[in-house]
């Protein structure tokens, strides 16, 4: 298929009629086998889902900088090949905390697949366990846990929104460990709200916040921001004090998610954490973040082995998966990817934007002489200043 004719029937698809006239094969609407991207998963799935569904994927926070940023960044890095090595045996496999899989991608915690489709989180997990990769759940799931981790067919971690108090943060560690999940994200990056415009202007303000925002009544010790239209926030309240009693209880590793500094990854090695996941939320929270792979080699420098850093933001490419492992990551999430194949086209969707990413990352390794993760090393990247 060349490119004029995969967008006559990328077109035709969209129309959600049989291919466009000067199709190949005529009669026959474009399928999940003609997505031959990543990005052609996003341009699927706004097509597929509901307006305000599809914004609230794929949008970021006020101006959207830091969600522009988080892709452009990889622009600056290049690679530097080595040639005539034997690359005849590709070998992408990894283990972490535990947790086998085939690939150093896996499926970042997103909140609320139910709105990308009603099968929602069960057949995220199903998607990603044919890929034999790893699945975070996210706290704001739209299914519990529990028949989240029984649909699986792979390994599960967790994501830990802290609240709505300390018992409430425990219970659900507990719950989620309970079933089966292998390893605990806490996100520390979210300690309120934030203006995503998209969602505002849809009107898709999270029932909950809204709930707050009306007022839960103060106690007299505590600040009043509601004045600034920021509703009063268990996890406004939080120090490093509470990842420290988080990984104390928790039965499995802790990772910190939403390192952004050298400075907040040495305070979250010392307070407990088993790994860090340098995240700017995907551009949902502080715009204005700077971009994760920017800001990765200098954490990696400063963690200095002592835990793993991974990594998520912007990875659309398996060329930016190389970019990400050789500026440090031991792995990488994607988020937005597996939402886009979710909605487009259910549990198929999210195994095939995955293997997609893998196919990529094995190319991409081959042709710039590294057979396997190991291999990867700093030299293999430059960054443009
Ligand atoms: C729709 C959506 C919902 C998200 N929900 C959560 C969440 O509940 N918890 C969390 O820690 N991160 C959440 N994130 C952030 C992701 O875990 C991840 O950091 C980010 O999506 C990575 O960027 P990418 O989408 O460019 O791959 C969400 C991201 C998106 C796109």
């Amino acid at each position: 298929m060349n490119r004029r004719e995969h967008l006559q029937g990328l077109a035709g698809f969209l129309a959600g009629s049989p291919v466009a006239a000067g199709w190949q094969d005529p009669g026959r609407a474009l399928s999940i086998g003609d997505m031959i991207n990543v990005f052609d998963f996003d341009t699927a799935c706004r097509h597929r889902v509901a307006r305000d569904a599809y914004d609230y994927i794929s949008g970021g926070a006020e101006d959207e900088f830091t969600l522009r940023r988080n892709r452009s960044a990889f622009g600056r890095i290049t690679f530097r090949p080595r040639m005539l090595v034997d690359v005849s045996r590709l070998d992408m496999s990894i283990e972490l905390f535990g947790t086998e899989s085939e690939m150093p991608v896996f499926v970042a915690p997103t909140g609320s697949h139910g709105r990308a489709h009603p099968e929602g989180e069960p057949a995220t997990a199903r998607g990603a366990g044919a890929a034999k990769t790893i699945m975070a759940v996210s706290s704001s799931s739209s299914f519990p846990i529990e028949q989240i981790a029984k649909a699986a067919t792979g390994p599960l971690w967790f994501q830990l929104y802290a609240g709505p108090d300390a018992e409430g943060t425990r219970e659900r560690v507990a719950r989620a460990v309970g079933s089966g999940c292998k390893a605990v994200l806490f996100t520390v990056d979210a300690p309120y709200f934030p203006h995503r415009e998209r969602d505002l202007r849809n009107r898709l303000i999270r029932p909950e916040v809204q709930r707050e925002l009306a007022g839960r009544r103060r106690r007299p010790d505590e600040p009043d921001n509601t004045r600034y239209g920021l509703p009063q926030r268990f996890t406004a309240t939080l120090t490093w004090s509470f990842l420290r009693q988080v990984a104390g209880y928790a039965k499995v590793p802790v990772l910190a998610k939403g390192i952004l500094t050298p400075a907040d990854a040495n305070l979250a090695v010392e307070n407990g954490a088993a790994g860090i996941v340098v995240s700017n939320h995907g551009g949902r929270y502080l715009d204005g973040a700077p971009s994760t792979i920017e800001m990765l080699p200098s954490i990696v420098e400063t963690v200095n082995g002592r835990v793993p850093v991974l990594m998520d933001g912007g990875i659309r490419r398996g060329t930016d998966v190389l970019k990400a492992l050789a500026s440090g990551a031991r792995a990488v999430f994607v988020g937005r990817p597996p939402l886009w194949g979710l909605g487009a086209f259910g549990t198929p969707g999210v195994t095939r934007v995955l293997t997609l990413l893998q196919a990529e990352l094995a190319l991409a390794m081959g042709l710039a002489g590294v057979p396997n993760l190991a291999a990867i090393k700093r030299d293999l990247i430059a960054v443009d200043r």
